[in-house]
């Protein structure tokens, strides 16, 4: 069967890599791609974007589901307008969407299902929310209601900083209609992980845990990017933590969205902050695989994919079990010169590595052009290694970096830092 992946960065290329090793898997397409998809002789790219037109190519090639990466197409309903037209897809429909689409929904959500998260307010009025701020004080979180590509969300450790990312948002218009509503919330420290389940409306089939580094540089310093790294499974999300997280938020978040009449279906990602204590609280809902989680998510995947998709799409979830590579899957993100301010593109990447049974190298902003491969995007590649520890994928991932060369290529060095200090520290 032919197969449909839409996105184009490295978790729609791990997506497609892993459900084309299926034997009954004939060809993935991919909408739009990028230039590993390219060089991958099992995968083809699509240069299409219009939603209706690619419905039209699904309908004429016979494509047996597809599968959506990024939430903007989820968002725009691309999940409501295939099943409308009777074609097999796997994601939340533009209505369940809004999970993500709008802070200010998942909030209010939260509030009303009694699923822990931070305390908020949301306004839409400058004047009170600069009032609110002052009366919290700071550290304290400003979030865009929209979707703002990542950059929606200012953790403010001083007022000053809070009044400002109000000012960005409600009078300068700086992220457009995204920003015209803020959600100002109760700062939360901890350790984030991520929680990513598989919903078909009523079963859940949790994915292995994974654990994001958002900062630029080493240590968690410097600005917040789409992710320099992620690996699998995360510590700290233990058996028991496991539990605690199915029971008091994505079981209580997949029954509410029932129960208001929007059944959830898709990848529900559940951004967490764990406090000293082990508590949970939600940060945030994606209403898709993160990126770069899916990567390493990916790569320690065992059995056929597409089949885990087709049962998602016929709601037979509960049939399913999912098997794990044992090993820890540690992909660093190999980014652009000057990212993720203004990320050059054009430069000529050299020495990427075929694929061992340890390393694989998914692309993300790069693109193919008569056997030329140059960056295309922030994010470029994403390195993943896979060793029975979090040090010995390490180990795999930075030596087979080693090999990867473009000019103004960043990357960092302690992918895997706070698995590694809980081990030893
Ligand atoms: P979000 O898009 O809501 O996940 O926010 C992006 C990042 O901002 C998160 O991954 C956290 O690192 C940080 N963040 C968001 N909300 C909070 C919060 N309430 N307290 C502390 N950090 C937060
Ligand atoms: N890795 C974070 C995200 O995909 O939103």
């Amino acid at each position: 069967m032919k197969l449909l992946v839409v996105g184009s960065g490295g978790r729609e290329h791990a997506l497609a890599w892993k459900l084309a090793q299926s034997p009954r898997v004939q060809l993935v397409y991919v909408a739009p791609g990028n230039g590993g998809t390219a060089q991958d002789v099992r995968l083809r790219n699509l240069a299409i974007t219009d939603l209706n037109e690619l419905a039209d190519f699904v309908e004429k090639e016979q494509i047996a589901l597809t599968l959506v990466g990024p939430e903007q197409p989820l968002a725009a309903g691309i999940v409501n307008l295939f099943r409308s037209r009777g074609l097999k897809i796997f994601g939340p429909s533009k209505e369940a969407a809004q999970l993500e689409s709008s802070k200010d929904f998942a909030k209010a959500f939260m509030k009303r299902h009694a699923i822990p998260t931070a305390e908020y307010e949301t306004f839409a009025d400058v004047a009170s929310a600069h009032a609110y701020i002052d009366s919290k004080g700071a550290p304290i979180v400003i979030k865009a209601d929209g979707l703002a590509a990542g950059k929606g969300v200012v953790v403010a450790t001083t007022l000053e900083e809070a009044h400002h990312a109000v000012d960005m948002m409600l009078s300068d218009n700086k992220l457009g209609d995204a920003g015209a509503r803020v959600v100002i919330e109760e700062f939360l420290a901890g350790e984030e992980a991520s929680f990513i389940v598989m919903v078909d409306g009523i079963n859940v089939l949790p994915l292995a845990s994974s654990q994001d580094h958002k900062r630029l540089l080493d240590e968690d310093h410097g600005p917040n990017t789409g992710g320099m790294g992620a690996y699998s499974p995360a510590p700290i999300v233990t058996p028991q933590l496991h539990a605690r997280v199915m029971r008091e938020i994505i079981l209580p978040t997949v029954r509410g969205m029932e129960k208001e009449g929007i059944r959830f279906t898709g990848f529900l990602y559940a951004g967490l902050m764990i406090d000293a204590h082990g508590n949970p609280k939600t940060l945030e809902f994606n209403c898709r695989m993160g990126d770069p989680e899916t990567q390493p998510i990916m790569a320690r995947l065992k059995g056929d994919f597409s089949k885990v998709v087709e049962q998602a799409i016929a709601g037979t979830l509960d049939t399913v079990e999912l098997e794990w590579d044992r090993r820890t899957a540690l992909g660093v993100v190999l980014a652009a010169h000057n990212y993720p301010d203004a990320p050059r593109k054009g430069d000529l990447i050299s020495g990427v590595p075929p694929e061992t049974g340890d390393a694989v190298t998914f692309h993300a902003g790069t693109t193919l052009t008569d056997d030329r491969l140059t960056t295309s995007g922030g994010r470029v590649l994403c390195v993943v290694g896979l060793a029975d520890s979090v040090r010995s994928a390490q180990s795999v991932a930075y030596e087979t970096i080693n090999h990867i060369s473009f000019d103004g290529m960043q990357y960092r060095r302690d992918i895997g830092f706070r698995a590694v200090n809980r081990k030893h520290g």
